[in-house]
């Protein structure tokens, strides 16, 4: 027996609704493809039929092709078919759009001869995020639509546009004040009457770029690609899409998505696609209530604890946040208030929002404040001893349902319950600096956390938009850990010859926003630093160590925050120091080496051996879920270039 079609058609005096109901986002799945080639020859054969609306079930218009078919042979009848069917109706079809338009969703309102959409919708073309560009006519028709520099933005950049900006570029006719569909067959029915509009396909384009345009932004997308093809080719799809005639524009759009389809990138950017969709595994099975985050408690108001609170306030959540004196609460304070001004002037929040979010933050040193939290993240230094005596503390205030989190880098998650009276409560919450940017949580799960703290962590990576991903305890779970052992090769390399600048380059090159020493600048040597002394006593006399970092902490080169560290700052740029070099000499000499030249190749060959290896331990000693996990990790929280697919993917 076959299955009923996704796609179904009800006409009512003249007007058809053919609606997709695909959940979980209508994706454009073989049947959903099938069922539009019927509902429009179906339209096209009944003569009743004035016009049409082509709306969705469920909690958004069609996001896109569907991703699950990429990489097994493709299935008739394809896209390109289908959006020339809608195109091509006797009668006029105006999309009804809400939720997510996106992709090949965004194609099909294209072929529409009308498109109204939710307030709500945001409507884009985010191929390129998956390692392709869109490949049923989007980037022939939106230039046809919206002005050339929008619709190479909207391309290029993948990011999608609100309905408000949508109207302004002319994306969008109408924003339906009520039901996009009811709006949706009015403005299909005035069509039908004025006769349909001429198919994007057939437009003239209104206007070419100016001269010089292609090749400026050309030049701009590769240096902010680093190294990802899509955009590139996206660009060039575009210049055909204006300079062919259409017919040959979207042929060759077409062999550019299915080569790309086929390419590493995409691979890549599809695993990490659903790795980020599939993380936490073992917790969204847990059957456990989170506690309540609408008021949460920090500890310590430093760069951390300051970055959490703000990220909290962000999320809608009251923060009580805990300092050791005034001068340190109020130091607190300030520094979130400026986060939360530098992120009005990125445009990420409304500049109004500030004095709201900051009426739901209490600054104090009392700890009887945090009576009433749920959740307490404790964010003070990195040292057993204060950790130890906060959470002693803690457990004076709060009742034992309270969660206590610790937001350590690198102590015993096991060490720091096992002093208090109900370790169940306790989890590790490992936040990034700056931790209302990034997007990765590691959860980390101590021998005895229970499963309310356990899916707490959970629910806050919801609230907060982070990705959450489990790690057991070791020295500096998934991430750290990694980061040391290939941080640890990379000085051994400058013992062997290279030097910082040579490695960031090659670092860059491969697609890191930054390299690991102008990483550890930002961040501050001074952490791991303290990791090393506190091993210094159990470290095997016969394991290789360098001393180079050592050497600079000890003269007080502890990064950007004392104006040097790997590099100087005195111009505010990482300058490479003659003092650093002279060191990595003198360190290359005491060890006997002869110093040799290495390629950009053999250091990112080192350095993905490293992780590989590192991720590979992780792996066997249950650290990690799984290898995916390890992936999103390094590409959410270290700069792992997302379209190489994490140190752990291959295909
Ligand atoms: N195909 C198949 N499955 C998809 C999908 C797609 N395009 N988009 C989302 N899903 C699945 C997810 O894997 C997830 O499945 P799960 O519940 O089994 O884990 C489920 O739908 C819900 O997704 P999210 O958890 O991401 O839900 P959100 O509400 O947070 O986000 C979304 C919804 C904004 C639609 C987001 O999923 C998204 O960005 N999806 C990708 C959109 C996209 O890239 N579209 C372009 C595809 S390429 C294309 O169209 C080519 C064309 O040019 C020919
Ligand atoms: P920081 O030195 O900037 O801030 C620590 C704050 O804790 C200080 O303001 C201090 O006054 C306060 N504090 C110390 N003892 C306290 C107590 N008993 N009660 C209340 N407040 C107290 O340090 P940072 O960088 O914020 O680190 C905090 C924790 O976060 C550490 O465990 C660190 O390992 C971890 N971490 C740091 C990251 C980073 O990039 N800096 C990233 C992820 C985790």
């Amino acid at each position: 027996m076959s299955l009923p079609s996704p796609v179904s058609t009800a006409v009512v005096d003249g007007i058809a609704r053919i609606t997709i109901d695909n959940p979980p986002v209508n994706a454009l799945s073989q049947a959903v493809r099938e069922g539009l080639l019927k509902a429009i020859s179906q339209v096209n054969e009944d003569v009743s039929v004035r016009a049409a609306v082509l709306t969705c079930a469920g909690r958004t218009f069609v996001s896109g092709a569907d991703i699950k078919e990429f990489g097994r042979p493709p299935q008739p009848p394809f896209l390109p078919e289908v959006i020339a069917a809608v195109e091509g109706a006797r009668i006029p079809i105006v999309a009804a759009l809400h939720g997510t338009a996106l992709g090949g969703g965004l194609e099909l309102a294209l072929a529409c001869h009308g498109r109204v959409a939710a307030a709500s919708t945001r409507l884009g073309l985010p191929e390129v995020s998956l390692g392709i560009l869109p490949g049923a006519g989007g980037t022939v028709r939106l230039p046809r639509l919206v002005p050339v520099e929008r619709a190479v933005d909207m391309i290029t950049g993948g990011k999608p546009v609100n309905a408000d900006t949508a109207l302004e570029i002319g994306l969008v006719d109408v924003i339906a004040e009520e039901d996009p569909a009811r709006e949706a067959e009015i403005l299909a029915s005035a069509l039908a009457t004025r006769g349909k509009p001429e198919p994007l396909i057939k437009r003239q384009v209104p206007r070419r770029p100016d001269a010089g345009f292609w090749e400026k932004t050309e030049a701009d997308l590769r240096r902010k690609a680093r190294g990802q093809q899509s955009p590139i080719e996206a660009l060039a799809a575009i210049r055909e899409g204006l300079e062919l005639p259409p017919n040959e524009a979207l042929a060759r759009e077409r062999e550019r998505f299915l080569r790309l389809q086929g390419s590493f990138e995409a691979a890549a950017l599809r695993h990490v696609f659903f790795a980020e969709r599939n993380t936490a595994a073992s917790i969204r099975s847990l059957d456990a209530q989170p506690v309540d985050l609408a008021h949460v408690g920090v500890v310590g108001g430093g760069t951390m604890g300051a970055g959490i609170a703000t990220a909290l306030l962000l999320g809608a959540s009251s923060v009580t946040l805990i300092e050791r004196d005034i001068s340190a609460t109020e130091a607190a304070r300030k520094r979130i208030s400026e986060t939360l001004a530098a992120s009005a002037q990125r445009g990420a929040i409304a500049p109004s929002a500030i004095e709201p979010m900051l009426a739901h933050l209490t600054t104090t040193t009392d700890y009887a404040a945090l009576g009433t939290c749920s959740l307490i993240i404790e964010a003070v230094f990195e040292d057993l001893a204060v950790k130890a005596e906060v959470f002693n503390r803690l457990e004076e205030v709060v009742p034992p349902s309270t969660v206590l989190a610790t937001n350590t880098s690198y102590l015993d998650v096991d060490e720091i319950a096992a002093g208090i009276r109900h370790p169940e409560r306790v989890v590790g919450l490992h936040f990034f600096s700056p931790a209302h940017v990034m997007k990765l949580l590691e959860i980390v799960r101590g021998k005895a956390s229970g499963p309310v703290a356990l899916t707490t962590g959970l629910a806050l990576a919801k609230r907060l938009k982070k990705i959450p991903v489990v790690a057991g305890v070791c020295d500096g779970f998934i991430g750290n850990r990694i980061m040391s052992a290939y941080r640890r090769d990379c000085e051994f390399m400058l013992e062997e010859g290279a030097l910082p600048q040579g490695i960031d380059a090659a670092m860059r090159q491969f697609g890191f926003a930054m390299g690991i020493f102008e990483v550890q600048d930002l961040s501050g040597l001074d952490i791991a630093w303290a990791m090393r002394k506190r091993r210094a006593a159990t470290r095997p006399p016969e394991e290789r160590y360098s001393r180079i970092s050592d050497r600079l902490c000890e003269v007080g080169r502890l990064g950007r925050k004392t104006g040097a560290g790997f590099y100087d700052y005195s111009s505010g740029k990482p300058v490479p120091s003659a003092l650093v070099e002279q060191v990595i000499l003198e360190e290359s000499a005491a060890r006997g080496f002869e110093r040799r030249s290495f390629t950009p190749d053999e250091i990112m060959a080192r350095i993905l051996k490293v992780m590989r290896a590192e991720g590979g331990a992780i792996l066997a000693e249950g650290i990690a879920e799984s290898a995916a996990d390890i992936d999103v990790v390094m590409i959410t929280g270290y700069g792992f270039p997302r379209h190489k697919g994490g140190p752990m993917f291959s295909i």
